[in-house]
């Protein structure tokens, strides 16, 4: 089933008749594939769905090729990441090359979906704006923290999942929510494995969001709940490249506080929600997508 995404996206690279393109290409690994299983669950494996799960992969790439560059980090998907491997520039113009052709193709799709896609692109690309804005100062506020996800990572779900029942005629409302609570809890839970998890098993860098300025849920609920004096602390490690004994502080208070647990069970939320807005459809495959999401370790 993935297999076939794969060979329609190398189908749509081999069109631009560039060796560069395809030797860079070659450098990125697979990842899970989780927007294209989605679409393929939803919209029951059609012609089109395979098409639009393909498109959305290829700008789930682009993003993060952006992505890498904008949080500095080196790997991906358990290799090198292509803008520590060939630079920054490259890394850009590859994301811009895998956008433009990825939107190329949308025009073969219904205008809903055509819409819905490139629009969530727009919204996924002012949450990384965003995300950037946040990332300034130490951010301890939640709505703006829900906000920054809901665009960067949920939108794109979103329209992944409601762009694959318009295709096959389900109510197309009904899997936008579906998606976008799914999106806010799979960002919750990526926030999550950057405290949780080893570089190894994440196959991108461990405990970098906070050095990155990214005060990620975890981090704004410990803040809520340290004295007045670790406040401060926390506050000056933010940005900071941690020693052992600085990370060890952090993560024991978290797991003191609570900080990992609270926000798991934010998520738990969101994605019970989700399996609510379909529930008519009776669909086990759906849900246990979101379980996975869930029970990740990566
Ligand atoms: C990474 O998405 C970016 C986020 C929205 C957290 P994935 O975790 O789906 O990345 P891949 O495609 O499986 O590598
Ligand atoms: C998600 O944010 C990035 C996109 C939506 C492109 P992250 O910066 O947390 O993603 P990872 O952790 O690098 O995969
Ligand atoms: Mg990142
Ligand atoms: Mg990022
Ligand atoms: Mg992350």
């Amino acid at each position: 089933m993935l297999q076939r995404v794969d060979d329609i996206v190398n189908g749509f690279l081999n069109d631009l008749n560039d060796k560069k393109v395809l030797e860079l290409y070659k450098e990125i690994t697979s990842g899970k594939k989780l927007r294209a299983k989605l679409i393929l669950k939803i919209a029951e494996q059609s012609d089109e769905a395979y098409v639009l799960a393909a498109i959305v992969e290829m700008i789930q790439v682009a993003s993060l090729l952006h992505d890498d560059v904008i949080d500095d980090a080196d790997t991906r998907r358990g290799k090198k990441s292509i803008n520590a491997l060939f630079g920054d520039k490259t890394a850009i113009m590859l994301g811009d090359i895998l956008y433009s052709k990825a939107y190329y193709e949308l025009t073969s799709l219904p205008e809903f979906v055509a819409k819905s896609i490139s629009n969530a692109v727009t919204r996924l690309s002012i949450g990384e704006l965003l995300d950037v804005e946040l990332s300034k100062s130490f951010n301890k506020n939640r709505d703006r923290y829900f906000d920054m996800i809901d665009k960067k990572t949920a939108s794109l779900i979103e329209a992944s999942a409601e762009s694959a029942a318009y295709l096959c005629g389900k109510d197309s409302k009904k899997f936008a929510l579906y998606g976008k609570n799914l999106g806010l809890a799979f960002q919750i839970i990526d926030d999550i494995l950057d405290i949780t998890q080893d570089a190894k098993t994440l196959g991108k860098p461990a405990l970098h969001d906070f050095k990155e300025g990214k005060a990620t849920l975890p981090y704004i609920y410990l803040y809520d709940k340290l004295s007045k004096d670790d406040k401060v602390k926390l506050e000056n490690l933010f940005k900071k490249d941690l020693t052992n004994e600085e990370k060890n502080w952090v993560i024991t208070n978290m797991k003191q506080y609570g900080a990992i647990e609270n926000s798991l069970e934010l998520a738990r939320d969101l994605a019970m929600e989700a399996i609510q807005s379909i529930k008519e459809y009776k669909n086990i495959e759906l849900e246990k997508i979101i379980q996975d999401m869930i029970q990740r370790e990566y």
